[in-house]
C-alpha cells in the first residue's frame, strides 16, 4: 500500500544461543515469582475456568516455552497448549513435551489465519525487542482475532529506566543512555508496557488492567535479586554486539568495562526494575 510502513519481517535483537536459553529459563522463574505472584496466569478466574471446563493457551513468542510446559503440567490434559515463535532454536526435544503441547513457527504479527476465535488464553512476555512500534497495534489485533469471545490476553513488559535507592551511578547513566538510544534507532517502543493499556483499547479489548511490579537486582535482595542479575545483566550482555555494531559502544572492551561497573553498582546499591503485567479480555459481543 502506498505510504505505509516498510516493516522488515524479523527485526528481533537477542540471540538464539545457549546462553539465551539458559538466562530465559532463570528469567522465567523470576518473573513467576515477582511479577506473577507465584502462578502461571494471573487471573485465577481463567485458572479456574480452564481447570472446569479445558480449552486452549497460546503464549506467543514461546522462546524456550518454559511457561508453556510449566502451565501444562498445572492443568487438565483437556487443555491444548501450543507456543509460536519465529526461531524453533530453543524449543525442547518433541519427546520432552507433554501431549497436549503444540509447537508451531510464525510470527505473532500474523498468526495462522484458522485460528480465528480459537484460543481462551493468550500469554505474551517480554517482546520489546522484537517488535517494531507499529507492530505492537498489529499483534494486539492479531491476538484478539484469535481468541474466543470473552478469552483473556496477559502480557508482561519491563518499564523503561531502573528505581534505585538513591541517585543513577555513572554505569547505570551510561547503560540507560546507550540503550535509550539503541532502542530508538531500531524503532522499537521502549515505553511499550506503559502503552499496552491504549494500544490494548484501540484494538478493541475491554476490562483492562495493568499493574506495576518490581522485580529486585543484585544480591541485597538475595536469591531473587541474583536472579535479577541473571535476567537483566545477561539480557544487556546478550545485546552487547548490537550495540557495537550501531556504532553507540567503541568496542567489546569498552562494553565489557561498563557491564562490570554496572554490576558493582547493583551490587552496592541495588536497584529495581518495574514490570507490568497487563491482563485484557475480548468482548463477547464485537
Ligand atoms: C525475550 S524472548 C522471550 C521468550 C518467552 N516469551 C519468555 O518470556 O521466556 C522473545 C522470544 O520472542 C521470539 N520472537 C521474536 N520476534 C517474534 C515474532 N515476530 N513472532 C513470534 N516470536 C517472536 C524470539 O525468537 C524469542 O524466542
Amino acid at each position: 500500500m502506498p505510504g505505509s510502513p516498510v516493516i522488515p519481517a524479523h527485526v528481533y535483537l537477542l540471540p538464539h544461543n545457549n546462553s539465551e536459553l539458559e538466562r530465559l529459563n532463570v528469567q522465567h522463574q523470576y518473573l513467576k515469582k515477582f511479577v506473577y505472584d507465584g502462578k502461571l496466569i494471573y487471573d485465577d478466574e481463567v485458572t479456574e475456568k480452564l481447570r472446569r471446563e479445558g480449552g486452549r493457551v497460546l503464549d506467543n513468542g514461546t522462546g524456550t516455552v518454559a511457561w508453556a510446559q510449566e502451565l501444562s503440567q498445572e492443568v487438565p490434559k483437556s487443555v491444548e497448549i501450543h507456543g509460536i515463535d519465529i526461531s524453533p532454536q530453543n524449543f525442547p526435544n518433541k519427546s520432552n513435551l507433554t501431549d497436549n503441547t503444540f509447537l508451531h513457527l510464525g510470527s505473532v504479527t500474523e498468526l495462522p489465519a484458522e485460528w480465528s476465535d480459537h484460543f481462551d488464553l493468550v500469554n505474551q512476555r517480554y517482546l520489546i525487542v522484537a517488535l517494531l512500534a507499529p507492530q505492537w497495534h498489529t499483534c494486539a489485533s492479531e491476538i484478539l482475532r484469535v481468541l474466543k469471545p470473552g478469552g483473556c490476553v496477559q502480557f508482561v513488559e519491563r518499564e523503561p529506566g531502573y528505581v534505585t535507592p538513591a541517585e543513577y551511578g555513572p554505569a547505570a547513566t551510561w547503560q540507560e543512555d546507550v540503550f535509550e538510544e539503541l532502542y530508538k534507532m531500531k524503532g522499537f517502543n521502549r515505553r511499550c508496557a506503559l502503552d499496552l493499556p491504549a494500544t490494548l483499547e484501540k484494538a478493541g479489548f475491554v476490562d483492562i488492567r495493568s499493574e506495576r511490579k518490581l522485580t529486585p537486582i543484585g544480591s541485597r535482595y538475595g536469591e531473587g535479586g541474583e536472579m535479577g542479575v541473571i535476567a537483566y545483566g545477561g539480557a544487556m550482555r546478550n545485546m552487547g554486539y548490537a550495540a557495537i555494531q550501531s556504532g553507540l559502544v567503541a568496542s567489546e572492551e569498552e562494553f565489557e568495562e561498563r557491564s562490570s561497573e554496572l554490576h558493582q553498582e547493583w551490587e552496592e546499591e541495588g536497584a529495581q526494575i518495574a514490570c507490568r503485567i497487563v491482563c485484557a479480555r475480548k468482548p463477547l459481543v464485537q
